[in-house]
């Protein structure tokens, strides 16, 4: 079930929205571009709202909440309709909040002792954060070493450019990202840019 959140896209879209407003257009214009999983962070107040309307309203794409940090947040993002939830960092009790939830969730990790202990809780996709500033490319290969079983989500830092070769890694399930969704695009509603960005970013399969 964990592992599956890995397999959903080659490139998870890490979206920050200021305007749940745009939620639905977003989704539908990731869906469009051949992207079936929306990450939305829990950075904004309308984080919440925007998981509850893309629940609600785009069935056919899997939303999750990103930038869980609390433990109040993991339960707020369930009930608000998430799939799945995303960590940074893992504290046991955002941990302990999260599997209370029920639902899959990658939790973050930049150090091998943190992946260890996750894979001690049965966590073994987690999501590698953050990815160029961690060690990148060269740390994930060491990772694969002693600890083969673990397979990751690289995020933070990861472009068009870098991501194919994480995504060749056999540890690596798919990377994560903002590029999908800049900034620029959405405070102008071209929705016709992310679709575009979402197809080049699902060719990358
Ligand atoms: C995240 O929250 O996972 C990162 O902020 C995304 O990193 P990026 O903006 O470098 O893609």
């Amino acid at each position: 079930m964990q592992h599956e959140l890995l397999d959903l896209s080659p490139v998870i879209p890490v979206v920050v929205l200021d305007d749940a407003t745009d939620a639905v257009p977003v989704a539908r214009a990731l869906r469009a571009g051949g992207i079936g999983v929306i990450e939305l962070t829990l950075r904004t107040p309308a984080a919440l709202d925007a998981i509850r309307r893309v629940s609600a309203e785009v069935p056919d794409i899997v939303v999750g909440a990103g930038t869980v940090t609390t433990p109040g947040q993991a339960k707020q993002a369930a009930d608000a309709g998430a799939s799945f939830l995303v960590t940074p960092g893992s504290t046991d009790r955002v941990l302990d909040a999260c599997f209370d939830t029920g639902l899959p969730f990658l939790p973050g990790a930049g150090t091998v002792s943190e992946a260890m202990r996750l894979a001690e809780r049965g966590l073994t996709a987690l999501k590698f954060f953050p990815a160029e500033a961690a060690g990148g490319l060269a740390y994930l290969k060491a990772v694969a070493g002693p600890l083969p079983q673990l397979r990751f989500c690289p995020t933070g830092g990861i472009t068009p450019e870098n991501a194919p070769s994480y995504l060749a890694l056999p540890t690596v399930g798919c990377v994560g990202g903002s590029w999908l969704t800049p900034g620029d695009a959405l405070s102008a509603g071209d929705f016709a840019r992310v679709e575009s960005l979402a197809r080049q970013a699902a060719a990358l399969a």
